[in-house]
């Protein structure tokens, strides 16, 4: 294959080099494209053909179904590693050795306790505030009270941010939560497990000890590996780009976020167990929706099936729907709109329609499943999948600012009036 590329504009050829990363995708390196053709820019709404930066972290590939965080294959990380180790891989580059994983989980934990001050934040929200706006604010608020910024070419200094804000974050999950729920706030217990600690924070309640299930810590354990990163996404992109401009950690995560908080993005599993709902509502009768979704005048699309980037199988909903059935045998629980999943995900799969086009339960319908039969309330779910996704923010960020990436900023093709004079307010 050629290393260029040419391209003719105007009656003129101009060679571009071509990139080869490691898993050979090819992409053609136009930095030098506006210099050479007196300003010609791209024009690519959504970039869905633009790469935005080279990088070492998360490989996919959609059409064979393959997710590698830093070369290991999801897989494999979902059944040996767990999620401290993998946002250890994730944000250093390699697998923790035991001394570094321990000192890992040790020091997350010393980092573990907020400003107390944050509690008057979070009570100046409404209950009925959505739980990914408090996040949001929260994350931004932590700026507050850790002004420093990090010195991102030291090692120690990079260290001690990740290990805040990895103790921290999930703080900030669980009283999210219970402020929502009305719960009194709980440190939980630092004598546990990151995933353990998360879901006595969570669920403790003011008058009973609270008893782990392994088989939920299992699962929330596979749910947030498989979060983890998912390499140039809405939220990654916006996470480096607003670090891209030198604020702060804290400050493009709060950005990342809100990115996440979208439905067409986090908020996926959210649209899952609400269209579930809606089903059972209306009477539960799944193959009028199954019709519904299948007829091309209706807009109605089943939720939780289908991925833009994954045509064959979404490798993480192969692992989660074990998990799911783990959860859902082990609870026993009884709940109709489970029942009403479980229903649609067995037509749908042999259906000639959604086999014809490939569409399968991607990972947002079954994580949906997990945290409904947990008892985390719908609204929560967008905020399960920024804990998870929490490491791969910050190894992204990371990664763009050592290797010293420009700002982000985009060019415009302007199609709005050409110069024309001012009008007098009285002309107008
Ligand atoms: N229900 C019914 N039909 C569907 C669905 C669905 N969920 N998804 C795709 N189709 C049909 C679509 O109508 C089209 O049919 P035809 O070829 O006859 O016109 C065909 O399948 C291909 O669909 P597409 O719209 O070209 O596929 P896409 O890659 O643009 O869309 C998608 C991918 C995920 C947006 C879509 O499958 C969808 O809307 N799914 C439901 C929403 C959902 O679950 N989203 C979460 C995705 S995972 C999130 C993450 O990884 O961050």
């Amino acid at each position: 294959m050629s290393d260029k590329a040419t391209l003719e504009v105007n009656g003129k050829k101009h060679e571009f080099p071509l990139v080869v990363g490691t898993e050979n995708e090819v992409g053609m390196d136009i930095s030098s494209l506006r210099a050479v053709t007196g300003g010609v820019t791209t024009l690519d709404p959504g970039y869905k053909n633009t790469g935005s930066c080279e990088s070492a972290i998360t490989f996919l590939n959609g059409e064979e179904g393959i997710l590698r965080y830093r070369g290991y294959s999801i897989e494999e990380l979902a059944d040996k590693a767990s999620f401290l180790e993998v946002a250890f891989l994730l944000i250093f580059g390699e697998l923790p050795n035991q001394e570094q994983l321990s000192k890992f989980a040790h020091d997350i934990k010393e980092q573990s306790v907020v400003d107390d001050d944050i509690k008057k934040i979070l009570d100046a929200f409404p209950k009925s505030a959505h739980p990914m706006g408090v996040l949001s604010s929260l994350t931004s608020a932590l700026t507050a009270f850790n002004p420093s910024s990090v010195n991102v070419d030291s090692e120690e200094a990079m260290y001690k941010t990740v290990v805040k804000i990895m103790g921290k974050f999930p703080v900030l999950v669980a009283w999210t939560m219970r402020k929502q729920k009305g719960l009194p706030l709980d440190y939980g217990d630092n004598s546990l497990g990151y995933v353990e600690n998360v879901l006595k924070m969570m669920f403790k309640k003011p008058n009973e000890e609270y008893t782990q299930n392994p088989i939920l810590v299992n699962a929330l354990d596979k749910l947030l590996i498989l979060h983890a990163d998912h390499e140039q996404n809405c939220s990654t992109s916006t996470v480096r780009i607003v670090g891209s401009s030198h604020a702060g950690l804290f400050a493009s995560l709060s950005a990342g976020i809100s990115a996440l908080w979208g439905p067409l993005h986090g908020g996926a599993n959210q649209a899952v167990l609400e269209m579930l709902e809606a089903i059972k509502e209306d009477g539960g009768d799944t193959k009028k929706f199954m019709a519904k979704a299948k007829d091309k005048e209706d807009p109605f699309r089943l939720m939780g099936f289908g991925h833009r980037v994954y045509k064959n199988f979404d490798p993480r909903a192969k692992i989660i729907k074990k998990a799911a059935d783990e959860v859902l045998a082990d609870l026993g629980v009884e709940d109709p709109v489970l029942d009403i999943a479980k229903g649609l995900a067995a037509e749908a799969l042999s259906d000639d329609y959604f086999v014809k086009r490939k569409l399968y339960p991607n990972v947002d319908f079954y994580s949906g499943i997990i945290y409904r039969s947990m008892g985390i309330p719908v609204e929560m779910f967008t905020v399960m999948f920024a804990l998870g996704r929490l490491p791969g923010w910050i190894a992204q960020w990371r990664e763009m600012r050592l290797r010293k990436e420009p700002i982000g900023r985009p060019r415009q093709i302007y199609i709005g009036e050409t110069h024309r004079p001012f009008k007098e307010i009285s002309k107008r």
